[in-house]
């Protein structure tokens, strides 16, 4: 087996498992689901099988690798790839380390009890923040050693190549201030900026010399990323598969450390690609209701876009079409997928509120219904997804906020996109087209309808020539009702079904 790679060629990034394209519909679990296998085995796994996932994403902690300094516990990860196999399913790890949420609480206690060598930030008041410092090396080092050592037990262990990226932390930046305020960060705040990011930047002096207003939140995120590259590439020099960052999205109130100050937001992804080059992506966790806006912003400069959080709710049934037709997404993840599964509560108002989600994004009612049928419609199809992603072959699109439709340009044709009403019953219009040929088009997804449209410079007017009901399974096409008469039409209701039309432009 070959390991998991990120093929790169042009703007297209592509993820190969055993050197051949690889789409994750994934789901992330919960936080602490990974830390019992026997949790996993009655509570998650039973109520992951309906939502027809191929990939989980999933927790491995340092506090329970690495309990005693030096001393590692490899059943966990273990027994997550053996059930993951069980289950015809992929992985990727959750490497909580350092950071989680832009706190510490899931280092060993033997780093949470020596707070002498592992310091942690302080506020602008003296009051110290419940996280290590990034500019504490001895921290920074001994998250590495532990990582090197899962990354280089997974290049044994992981045969089958199971495990196909790990995440390096969750979230990071500082909560509760812009910067750290820690003895060792003022005195490296002081100082004149570091020659590297002088450099990349074209400025001299210090950093409120250089960066003016800016300069504490560059600041920290200098310093997470080079944490960050200093952990990354010591566990890519054992076990070179895809690693990427998470971001807790820059967001309302707007003011850093509301969100977490130097974490891998849009505005500051430059900083990380040039601080933090083992790591290969940045991805953003999409819980604000313009999907594709955060899309289109984490997909600039040529970074792949994978959302290994989505909001739970019934719009990840729809938003999954976009962010592969649209955005060539390497993959697609709800958070909490093991609730969406079993339409479990939502988690408290409270805790949502401190994470600033809106309570609207883990609305679980029959959202596992749909995703489940989303991913079994994309799941059967995924060789052709793989063909046509990054081209301008294959369009998706999800209902924006206040958004009626849309218009979807082709070579021969344009299609006129209009969505359903919503409905609290199911999810909002979504879909993909594929360009099968000049005039051949497959059609999918839920909630929209579609206009063909001649070009405007074409003076032909566009006929259908047959519409085919069907599915796909195992990238085979099976055909199944020949629309024609009523049904004569590019309809879809709240159910995710596929389409395949033929059209004849006239004179
Ligand atoms: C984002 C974090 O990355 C997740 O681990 C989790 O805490 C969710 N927020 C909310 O439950």
């Amino acid at each position: 087996m070959q390991i998991p790679t990120l093929e790169i060629t042009g703007k297209k990034a592509t993820l190969l498992s055993d050197g051949k394209p690889f789409l994750m519909l994934a789901g992330e679990a919960h936080n602490s689901s990974g830390s019992s296998l026997t949790y996993m085995k009655e509570s998650v796994w039973p109520y992951l099988r309906p939502l027809n996932l191929n990939t989980l994403v999933v927790t491995v902690t340092w506090e329970l690798l690495e309990p005693v300094p030096g001393e590692f516990d490899f059943s966990l990860p273990d027994g997550l790839i053996q059930q993951a196999e069980e289950e015809g399913v992929k992985l990727v790890f959750l490497w909580f380390g350092l950071w989680k949420n832009g706190m510490s609480t899931y280092v060993p206690d033997w780093v949470k009890q020596d707070r002498g060598t592992y310091f942690f930030m302080r506020d602008r008041w003296g009051k110290p923040v419940n996280a290590v410092s990034p500019l504490c090396q001895a921290g920074v080092e001994r998250d590495a050693a532990a990582f090197t050592a899962l990354m280089s037990h997974l290049k044994e262990f992981d045969v089958n190549r199971t495990v196909l990226m790990v995440q390096v932390e969750n979230e990071m930046g500082l909560l509760g201030d812009c910067r750290d305020f820690s003895p060792a960060a003022e005195k490296a705040y002081a100082e004149a900026v570091p020659t590297d990011a002088a450099d990349f930047c074209g400025v001299n002096g210090t950093w409120d010399e250089a960066f003016g207003e800016e300069a504490p939140e560059l600041f920290m995120t200098y310093h997470y990323a080079k944490a960050t590259q200093q952990i990354a590439a010591a566990g890519k020099a054992v076990y070179p598969i895809p690693l990427y960052v998470n971001a807790w999205l820059e967001q309302h109130p707007w003011t850093p450390g509301t969100y977490p100050a130097g974490g891998p937001i849009a505005r500051h992804m430059d900083w990380w690609k040039q601080f933090a080059p083992a790591v290969d992506f940045q991805s953003p966790d999409i819980y604000l209701p313009d999907f594709e806006a955060v899309c289109r912003e984490y997909t600039a400069m040529g970074n792949p876009l994978f959302i290994p959080e989505a909001r739970p709710s019934q719009d990840s049934a729809s938003n999954v079409f976009s962010a592969v037709g649209k955005f060539g997404a390497l993959g697609f993840s709800p958070f909490a997928i093991e609730t969406v599964g079993k339409e479990g509560p939502s988690p408290d108002k409270s805790l949502l509120g401190g994470l600033n989600i809106m309570a609207e994004a883990f609305n679980h009612y029959r959202s596992g219904e749909y995703l489940g049928l989303s991913y079994r419609l994309l799941g059967g199809m995924t060789e052709l997804l793989c063909k046509y992603r990054c081209t301008s072959h294959m369009m998706g699109f999800t209902r924006g906020i206040d958004e009626v439709g849309g218009l979807v340009k082709f070579s021969k044709y344009d299609f006129r996109i209009d969505y359903m009403p919503n409905s609290v019953e199911s999810p909002k219009g979504g879909g993909l087209i594929i360009e099968l040929s000049d005039d051949e088009f497959l059609f999918c997804g839920l909630n929209y309808h579609v206009t063909p449209l001649s070009k405007n410079n074409d003076p032909s007017h566009v006929e259908y020539v047959s519409i085919t009901e069907g599915r796909y399974e195992n990238n085979v096409w099976i055909p199944e009702r020949q629309l024609n008469g009523d049904e004569f039409r590019i309809m879809f209701r709240e159910k995710p079904s596929v389409l395949r039309c033929r059209f004849l432009r006239c004179r």
